[in-house]
């Protein structure tokens, strides 16, 4: 078994596999990563290939501080200083341009790279320990819901994965914001920190999210972050009796009756915590045989984009 828990010694242990090429699953506070050296291109190639993922979708860069920074980014625009200033460490990734030591199947190719630095004290120490930024993905096969548990990653990866530090649920369970510089900045996926935030800091964003089936960025998919079980997103009036006996119901804040599982998100209608319980409420569901999942919309607001964005996609093209 690779699980062991996030201690001072076991985060030493999984610095150097990662130094020496390996794969190492850790929290963050968004979701669960599958981590190797940013600088290893022959390690990074081995985190596509346990994911499955396509070459085209480029990895988040992590990295415990501004100096770690400096050797995965070509430069510092100053939006970025004061962006960092504000949110790091914490669930926002920007993207910037590249450094040359990134290898070119961190980016699929582009001359930029996005890079967070993640507000986890264990990833932090890992960071530290292994002395390289470390590329990650969250640790799910391509395309699945993120882990938000170490025991999501065991029974998503288990063997595939060399180390995975185990420290319980993640805080936020939807993955950060990612946000590409420029005047105006751009939107590139909601997560964990709220548009109305990043817009109080550099006003106006724009937002460009991939809606289309060829989207103009890589790793916008459409379809994405779903559980096997078929999901409808739908009112609960919508949802006729006869389907519900044998369906599960993902309810934003109170219980609905007639269905063989329902999980409440929130049950005050607080975003935050619908979110942090997101992914986790659908691996649940998806363990029961369940005919569908018929999934409750949010409101639009704050985090609830990202709910919303990680149910339409996890939704889509069935
Ligand atoms: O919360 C998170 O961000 C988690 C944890 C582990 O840190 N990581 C994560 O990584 O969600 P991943 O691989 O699932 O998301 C990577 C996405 C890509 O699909 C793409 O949309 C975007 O980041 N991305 C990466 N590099 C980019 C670039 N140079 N330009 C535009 N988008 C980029
Ligand atoms: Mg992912």
């Amino acid at each position: 078994m690779a699980t062991v828990h996030a201690t001072p010694e076991n985060i030493a242990r999984g610095a150097r596999i990662i130094r020496s090429g390996g794969l190492v699953a850790f929290p963050t506070e968004t979701v669960y990563g599958l981590g190797a050296n940013a600088l290893d291109a022959k390690a990074v190639a081995r985190i596509f290939e346990v994911k499955q993922r396509p070459s085209f979708d480029p990895l988040i860069v992590h990295v415990s501080g501004q100096e770690m920074l400096g050797r995965v980014v070509a430069q510092v625009p100053e939006q970025a200083t004061r962006l960092m200033e504000k949110f790091w460490p914490g669930p926002l990734t920007l993207v910037m341009p590249k450094s040359p030591a990134i290898p070119g199947i961190v980016t699929s190719g582009l001359e930029t790279v996005a890079v967070r630095m993640p507000n986890h004290p264990a990833a932090l120490e890992l960071l530290r320990r292994a002395l390289v930024p470390i590329a990650a993905p969250s640790a799910n096969p391509f395309g699945y819901l993120s882990p938000t548990r170490a025991e999501h990653v065991e029974r998503m990866l288990g063997d595939l994965v060399d180390l995975i530090l185990d420290d319980g649920a993640t805080r936020f369970g939807v993955e950060s914001t990612i946000l590409l510089i420029g005047d105006p900045p751009v939107v590139l996926r909601f997560g964990a920190v709220a548009v109305e935030e990043l817009e109080e800091q550099v006003g106006p964003v724009a937002v460009s999210l991939g809606e289309n089936a060829t989207p103009l960025a890589p790793g916008q998919l459409l379809r994405h972050y779903s559980p096997r079980t078929r999901i409808v997103i739908a009112h609960l009036e919508d949802v006729p009796l006869e389907k519900r006996t044998g369906a599960g119901f993902l309810a934003f804040r109170r219980a609905p009756e007639g269905f063989k599982r329902a999980v409440v998100l929130s049950g005050s209608g607080d975003l935050k915590e619908a979110a942090a319980g997101l992914f986790e409420a659908l691996h649940q569901l998806d363990q029961e045989g369940l005919e569908a999942i018929y999934a409750e919309p949010v409101p639009e607001v704050g985090l609830g984009r990202a709910i919303m964005d990680r149910l339409r996609r996890a939704s889509a093209g069935r």
